[in-house]
């Protein structure tokens, strides 16, 4: 290959203002940079990401991080071969936002615009980082995605399952808010679990008698509060030993159905995997990794794990499948719309309801 191509990616979709310059030359890749501007305290208050501050904060901050990314990428525009941008699926409002940002740069400069699927991003960053071979499986777990996904080519994704109701990083937040641990609750959970006992709270493992690889974790936090309130009936409160007890049980069900359902995930595809990545916030969790880590292991396959600041929304993985499209040399559509819904895999069955971090897909 003696082709270079340097993109700016532009990521909105959710409540990351997010901006990133990557390079492709011979080489490999290189994220030149990656900038990413959270809005946790915009929405503290709230519990959970409202729609329209988050809109409303991408339109104000999305020129600054752009022009931070390339700045820090020592690029101007005129170095830019395209721009890719998410415009879908995720919260519209912001969608919209990153979609006009980029159409006007597009327009100023005359450059190619590609409007790129986020859940694409996700999926191949395992390409950007470890230079995955396709096919491989890929599991995406964060606050508002839960699902496996085959990935056969740079445009070719096959759903097999996820979630049916909360994705587990959402579930991870409810638990934490049920105990009155701070936001995030992921790593609050786990923090509180290191040190709890997980067979002292036996909690349902959805699903796991039904054949496939769907899953559901709105029931974990159903059993979580009951048995909360039943210590309090009985006693008073909880002990914070009760709340590391909790957190252990909790923790110890979503990673074993993520780890059952993976290994039914590897078996029903029916291809020659190469290896089992893993995507999104939830894969910080060390006991899910472990329990994913022995999956990938026994069916003889690398478990790649980007890092997680690639792991979670980031502008580099939408410059990147920019990248991968141009180098597949697949057409660049530029009246692309913006959607708030837009499944990877067309065949599987849309989902009905709407995460806490919008429409899953
Ligand atoms: O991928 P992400 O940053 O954002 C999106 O949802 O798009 O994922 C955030 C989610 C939150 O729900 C957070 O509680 C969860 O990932 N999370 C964790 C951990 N760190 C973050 N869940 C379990 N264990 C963790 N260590
Ligand atoms: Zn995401």
């Amino acid at each position: 290959m003696h082709q270079t191509l340097t993109l700016l990616g532009i990521e909105s979709s959710c409540d990351d203002t997010a901006a990133a310059v990557v390079r492709l030359d011979d080489a490999g890749p290189k994220i030149l940079s990656s900038e990413v501007m959270g809005q946790t305290a915009l929405h503290a208050a709230f519990g959970g990401v409202v729609p329209e501050i988050a809109a409303r904060a991408h339109a104000e901050r999305l020129d600054g991080v752009v022009g931070d990314a390339l700045a820090r990428a020592g690029v101007g525009l005129g170095d830019l071969d395209a721009i890719a941008v998410t415009a879908g699926p995720g919260l519209i409002g912001g969608v919209l936002s990153g979609v006009m940002l980029a159409r006007g740069l597009a327009a100023a400069t005359g450059l190619p615009l590609i409007g790129v699927n986020h859940l694409a991003g996700h999926a191949l960053t395992p390409r950007l980082t470890d230079a995955v071979a396709f096919p491989y499986l890929m599991l995406l777990v964060s606050g508002g995605h839960c699902q496996f996904l085959a990935v056969e080519g740079v445009d070719r994704f096959r759903r097999l399952g996820g979630t049916i109701d909360d994705a587990p990083g959402e579930a991870f937040d409810k638990t934490a808010k049920l105990l009155a641990l701070p936001q995030p609750g992921g790593p609050a959970v786990e923090g509180e679990a290191a040190t709890g006992n997980p067979a002292r709270f036996r909690f349902p493992r959805p699903l796991l008698d039904r054949d496939g690889c769907d899953m559901s974790f709105s029931g974990l936090k159903t059993a979580l509060l009951r048995a909360r309130d039943m210590l309090v009936a009985a006693q008073g409160g909880i002990t914070r030993q009760d709340r590391r007890d909790l957190c252990a049980g909790f923790q110890a069900a979503v990673a074993e159905v993520l780890a059952v359902k993976t290994e039914r995930a590897l078996g029903m595809a029916d291809l020659p995997f190469t290896a089992l990545c893993v995507a999104g916030g939830v894969a910080a969790n060390q006991t899910i990794r472990a329990g994913l880590e022995a999956v990938a292991g026994q069916a003889g396959l690398p478990f790649v794990a980007p890092p997680l600041r690639l792991c979670t929304d980031n502008a580099a993985m939408i410059a990147w499948v920019g990248i991968e499209r141009l180098r597949a040399g697949l057409p660049v559509v530029e009246d692309f719309v913006a959607r708030p819904r837009w499944p990877l895999d067309d065949r599987s069955p849309s989902l009905l309801g709407s995460g806490k971090k919008g429409a899953k897909a």
